[in-house]
């Protein structure tokens, strides 16, 4: 019988235990729901009454609080998304020394249990331990056949989809390879590409992200591999699980077959004798550090020779003939002096921490960002705990920070036995710290997930996303206005005289004319500008009169729409004209002009609505035009002209596509004029399907669309 309307202090023993069972079952359904597959069926809210139900009936009742209580469980459950692989080998872990002793402690100890005498001297390979992923890539008969994560060193996940998307990674080994074999090694993404990424994240109004490696276990964790694929992974090679041959006898000589069948391996692997030549190598790695464009914390040294690998053997969980000797970590202990809330164009509220100055790593630190509610909260982007026990961050806490590489400083971690007594849970502010409009966490429409961002829902009343807006509109990729920095774009936003005042996109460019007519104040009067700076400040707005129609896309500052959707959309719809028809008669979702923005290959449906939305709204009406009286976008350049068969023609791919990776075949029909479309419509001139094609292939078929394979489109373009 169901208990659930029944007052908790009117529950029998038996009735407590039995509604403790059905709410561990329920929540690890919907656990499961919420974090594997991203579709929760029910709201936070009713959520967060069963679990509060349970904590209540715990409390009454704690000798009946079960094994598998949901109230035990920190952070997501492991995702149900990916399937299992169990490691034909385990992926073991490696020990961690930290001092020039300790590296000579466990030389020593190698040559303790093999026996030998010191001068008997053995070399060990040393290389940097890169702060990535470890993957094990199973190759039968030449051929990847799979990809799994480390997971618990026993099974991992099944990540194939996302690893064939790694360019770096070989589909297949040469002919001499043995018939099964294990490469492992490290996924990591570049600095570059992060910071990259993260740029572009930022444009775009979404959350960045804290790190390369989590990025790039986020990159991995992608339901939608071409997600993974635009996100630049690489890969080193420096291991091995089942193999049925061996190709080399010594660590050493197996990393360079890995290299001679495609696998990148690190340059700076040595094979060194001697532990000064080690502690040299060792010294040296940690010099080049800052200047690698991956992470990397430490080296790692491996008995050269296998037989002598074999005869170490294993403790429980690492090897005898391995160890990671780590750089010592780019932390400092500081106090969190106040929290505070910066809101950004897209009115993201973002907290950073202002930390009492602090030297890490050779650089003062005074701030570290703090990124979203749920990050203070100790709570990771997949619900998962942060930090060492998922502590939240306080005012007046002492901190961990750590600096790595050129990413912003992170708070590590809280050193609870100093939290004054009186530090309080931070409090989010629901109410915009610039505006005082509501601020509030949005639902993703798609997953129904608590969006991580607060975000001010003040618009354009709002100063700081005003300013903000302005800022991006005058930034290097939309329409890149020298002289006009966030500096300038803080004085002109708040100045209140009619003829200096730059309160949307147009007065930028009625600036000289108001300034011509009878100003109140003259600008090369002004500190800081000058009757020079000022004369090249018009001439720079002046020359940005005429505008590549995807910098104006860009400028808008729709949410969601980059500089890569920008260009998309304006090579798609040819003029401003064009597209801003299309963007108004597509608020009707069931008109062709919304199906044709959906069926841009790039373009999902969230970016689609975040533009229809812009145009439905009458102050981006309004802004725009009287925009498009000061400035005018040129037209996209038609597709390159081209003799190609496909020139002009809409090319859609399907199934898996195995001579090329999708980028590429991409890239290729684009280089010869067509157009990438992501489905399939009465427009669609071919569809290119490979093996495994379904419902795209179908449709073309009914549509009447000419169809043919990947040999086929390459007799097509004669390559
Ligand atoms: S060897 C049996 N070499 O470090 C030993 N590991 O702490 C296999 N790692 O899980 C690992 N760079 O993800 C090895 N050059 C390197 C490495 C490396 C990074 C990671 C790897 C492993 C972890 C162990």
């Amino acid at each position: 019988m169901s208990t659930e309307s029944v007052a908790v202090e009117d529950l029998t023993l038996e009735d407590a235990a039995a509604e403790l069972e059905r709410l561990a079952k329920a929540l690890a359904h919907h656990d499961a729901l919420y974090h594997g597959k991203d579709a929760p069926e029910i709201s936070d809210a009713d959520y967060d009454a069963l679990k509060r139900r349970n904590e209540e009936i715990e409390a009454s009742f704690p000798e009946l609080i079960r094994a598998d209580s949901p109230s035990r469980k920190v952070g997501a459950a492991p995702s149900a998304i990916f399937q299992q692989i169990t490691h034909a080998r385990p992926m073991l872990s490696l020990d961690n020394v930290f001092s020039d002793d300790d590296v000579r402690d466990f030389i020593s100890s190698v040559y303790r249990f093999l026996g030998l005498l010191p001068d008997n001297s053995i070399a060990f390979t040393a290389e940097p331990k890169i702060d990535g992923l470890s993957m094990s890539l199973r190759y039968e008969n030449g051929r990847l056949v799979s990809a799994a994560t480390r997971g618990d060193g026993t099974t991992g996940e099944n990540v194939t989809a996302n690893i064939r998307t790694i360019r770096e990674i070989p589909q297949t080994l040469p002919s001499d390879a043995p018939a099964v074999v294990e490469v492992r090694g490290e996924v990591y993404m570049a600095k570059g590409d992060f910071l990259a990424l993260n740029e572009q994240m930022a444009a775009e109004g979404k959350q960045t992200y804290v790190n390369p490696r989590n990025t790039a276990a986020g990159s991995l964790r992608q339901l939608d591999p071409t997600i993974t694929a635009s996100r630049k992974l690489k890969f080193f090679a420096y291991a091995w699980g089942e193999i049925s041959e061996m190709p080399a006898d010594t660590q050493f000589g197996m990393v360079e077959v890995f290299k001679r069948w495609g696998f990148p391996v690190n340059p700076l692997m040595q094979r060194l004798s001697s532990i000064e030549a080690i502690l040299d190598h060792y010294n040296d790695i940690g010099l080049k550090r800052p200047d690698l464009d991956y992470d990397i914390d430490g080296v790692v040294y491996k008995v050269d020779r296998l037989d002598l690998q074999q005869r170490l053997g294993f403790r429980s969980r690492s090897p005898r003939w391995a160890t990671a000797h780590k750089f010592p970590a780019e932390q400092a202990f500081t106090t969190v002096e106040n929290i505070d809330i910066q809101v950004g164009r897209t009115g993201a509220l973002t907290p950073v921490a202002r930390l009492t100055p602090v030297t890490v790593g050779g650089v003062v630190v005074t701030n570290a960002t703090l990124h979203n509610a749920d990050y203070i909260e100790g709570i990771g982007n997949s619900g998962e705990r942060i930090r060492e026990e998922g502590h939240d961050i306080r005012i007046g806490d002492t901190v961990i920070v750590q600096r790595a590489g050129d990413v912003i400083p992170q708070v590590l971690d809280v050193v609870m036995e100093k939290r004054p007594a009186t530090a309080e849970r931070y409090r989010f502010p629901k109410i915009c710290p610039v505006c005082g409009s509501h601020a509030v966490r949005e639902r993703n429409e798609k997953t129904g997930k608590l969006d991580s961002v607060t975000r001010c829902t003040g618009g354009f009343v709002c100063r700081a996303q005003a300013v903000e807006h302005l800022k991006h509109f005058v930034s290097r990729n939309a329409f890149d206005i020298e002289g006009l920095g966030s500096k300038q774009i803080d004085f002109f936003f708040e100045a209140e005289d009619p003829a200096l005042s730059i309160k949307t996109a147009p007065d930028i460019f009625t600036l000289e004319k108001r300034q011509s007519e009878s100003p109140l104040t003259k600008l090369e009067n002004i500190d800081g500008f000058g009757k020079v700076s000022v004369r090249k400040l018009y001439d720079a707005i002046n020359d940005r009169r005429q505008v590549a129609l995807h910098r104006l896309i860009y400028a808008l500052g729709i949410r969601h729409v980059g500089e890569t959707t920008a260009k998309l959309l304006a090579r798609s719809y040819g003029s401003y004209a064009a597209f801003s028809e299309a963007m108004k008669a597509a608020a009707d979702t069931t008109s062709e002009a919304w199906s044709d923005l959906n069926t841009i290959d790039g373009i999902g449906e969230v970016v689609a609505r975040a533009i229809v939305e812009f145009y439905k709204e009458p102050r981006n009406i309004d802004v725009v035009s009287r925009l498009l009286e000061q400035v005018t976008p040129l037209d996209a350049e038609a597709p390159v002209s081209s003799s190609s068969p496909v020139a002009g023609k809409t090319v859609v791919f399907t199934g898996s596509l195995e001579k090329m990776t999708r980028d590429e075949a991409k890239a290729m029909a684009e280089r010869l004029g067509a157009k990438v479309a992501g489905s399939v419509s009465k427009k669609t001139d071919l569809l290119v399907a490979g093996p495994g094609a379904g419902s795209k292939l179908e449709k073309a078929r009914e549509l009447g669309v000419e169809t043919t394979d990947e040999d086929g489109w390459f007799v097509l373009i004669g390559g």
